[in-house]
């Protein structure tokens, strides 16, 4: 899937599965297991997945299908994509807001993705047998408070996902990815069956399935939107560039609609595995960021085999981590590459400081040097409210209406029933959708988030 440069031939996916495997490696990683159960915490749960439903079928799964699109009919990185497909318009700018909003994400995901580091460390050295919720919890806290121990593990994170891009070895993982994924969904059902059978997890399941309309507000909306949008690695560009790398026989729209269930499916179970535990070992649902770290290993020192358990886990969350990371740090360095016309190991390297550099201070904010803010709020908080929730249906609004009014609808006919080879009976309900019902929601969502519009 790599490519060495712009000049040489491209490299493809070698088969639909690859295609799949790969955007999956990208859309499944902390952002189900992670970031899902913490936002939907915070915003009352089971109104929240609702809504979060909703957007992901009606808007995440269109933009996904026109993202792959562009790629794979422009066979060029998102900045390029755009000057190849309308020359001399201004869309390519699309392309460098991916480019703004990879270096954000990547800067906190890879601080999150450090402390999967040091739990699969506290995994293997048998740290969550026979401690209590409180004790489980003040690991947490006492790891962060060291300050440089998170640093060091978010940068040899940037350094591990940098290495694989340097060597373009991508393909190399996509091989394991497809034995290590089905792995971790095996890994969730069981958590998700411990933790149903846990005291009290009724709650949790009610918490998570009865929605309760009155704990939603603007800001719950627009952070559905957000978060269906981070899930799905949309709305920045990594699904153009790996939509690139996609042969022009292949069919998008399955391997679109399989990612999205899939992806959807792992953090609903994530979810039933989280909240039960949530209540039974009495946590609140509302911690924020370090809720699955304060709740998993209390699921691992309850359960039969919980040390080999926990072990596993933490060994598979870790590899869903990098691929998504590599999917982001792709999205530069394949611009850097083909538009700059650097080679890969500079622009990894070159990408990966920049990176390196936000994702220090970013980590540093969270729990050790609160002056690390702006307006009240943590760097680390700014770069995950701000990219998920702003940047990236912003993208995905642009996107759409890029492809639904300015590609060309017998051109973007022709791509994705590649030539005429697939049935595309859906075909108009795919247009409905980009043209109308996804930017339209979007702009509603987004103005209503930010206080401008009223029901
Ligand atoms: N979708 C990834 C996850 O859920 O962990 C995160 C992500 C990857 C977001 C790639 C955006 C992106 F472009």
């Amino acid at each position: 899937m790599s490519n060495t440069s712009g000049n040489k031939q491209r490299e493809s996916f070698g088969s639909k599965f690859g295609i799949i495997a790969a955007t999956a490696g990208s859309a499944i990683g902390l952002g189900n297991i992670w970031r899902f159960p913490y936002v939907a915490g915070e915003n009352g749960g089971g109104a929240f997945l609702l809504i979060y439903l909703g957007f992901v079928l009606l808007i995440g799964l269109p933009v996904m299908l026109s993202e792959l699109t562009i790629g794979k009919a422009a066979q060029r990185n998102p900045f390029g994509a755009f000057r190849i497909l309308r020359p001399g318009e201004k869309w390519f700018l699309i392309g460098l807001m991916g480019i703004v909003a990879a270096f954000m994400i990547n800067a906190f995901y890879t601080v999150v993705a450090g402390w999967t580091l040091e739990y699969l460390l506290k995994a293997l050295t048998n740290q969550f047998s026979n401690k209590s919720a409180t004790e489980i919890s003040e690991l947490f806290s006492s790891f962060q408070q060291t300050g440089w121990r998170p640093v060091v593990w978010t940068l040899i994170f940037i350094v591990l996902t940098a290495t694989i891009v340097i060597a373009g070895i991508e393909k190399g993982i996509e091989k394991y990815t497809k034995i290590l994924m089905p792995l971790l969904f095996v890994m969730i059902i069981i958590l998700c069956i411990r933790a149903v059978t846990l005291p009290n997890s009724l709650e949790g399941l009610k918490f998570l399935f009865k929605p309760d309309f009155s704990k939603i507000s603007n800001k719950a909306i627009l952070e559905a939107l957000g978060q269906a949008f981070f899930s799905l690695s949309v709305g920045m560009g990594t699904l153009i560039t790996y939509g690139s790398y996609i042969k022009k026989k292949e069919n998008v729209s399955s391997s679109a609609t399989s990612v999205v269930i899939t992806d959807t499916l792992i953090a609903v179970l994530a979810g039933v595995a989280i909240f039960p535990a949530v209540f039974s070992f009495g946590i609140s649902p509302a911690s924020g960021p370090d809720l699955v770290f304060q709740t998993l290993p209390n699921i691992f020192s309850q359960m039969n085999g919980g040390y080999i358990f926990g072990l596993m886990f933490f060994f598979l969350l870790i590899v869903a981590a990098l691929t998504s990371t590599i999917s982001i740090l792709e999205v530069v360095v394949v611009y850097l590459v083909e538009e700059l016309k650097m080679n890969r190991k500079k622009a990894t390297i070159l990408a990966s400081l920049g990176i390196a550099f936000l994702a220090v201070f970013c980590s540093l904010s969270l729990y050790n040097v609160p002056e690390i803010a702006i307006g009240g709020k943590s760097l680390f908080g700014i770069l995950d409210y701000t990219s998920s929730n702003i940047l990236l249906p912003l993208g995905g609004f642009l996107i759409v209406l890029f492809v639904a009014w300015f590609m060309g609808v017998g051109k973007l006919k022709d791509e994705i029933s590649a030539g005429g080879k697939y049935n595309v009976s859906l075909f108009g309900l795919y247009l409905f959708l980009i043209r109308f019902v996804a930017p339209l929601a979007i702009a509603a969502v987004f103005l209503y988030g930010i206080g401008l519009l009223k029901f």
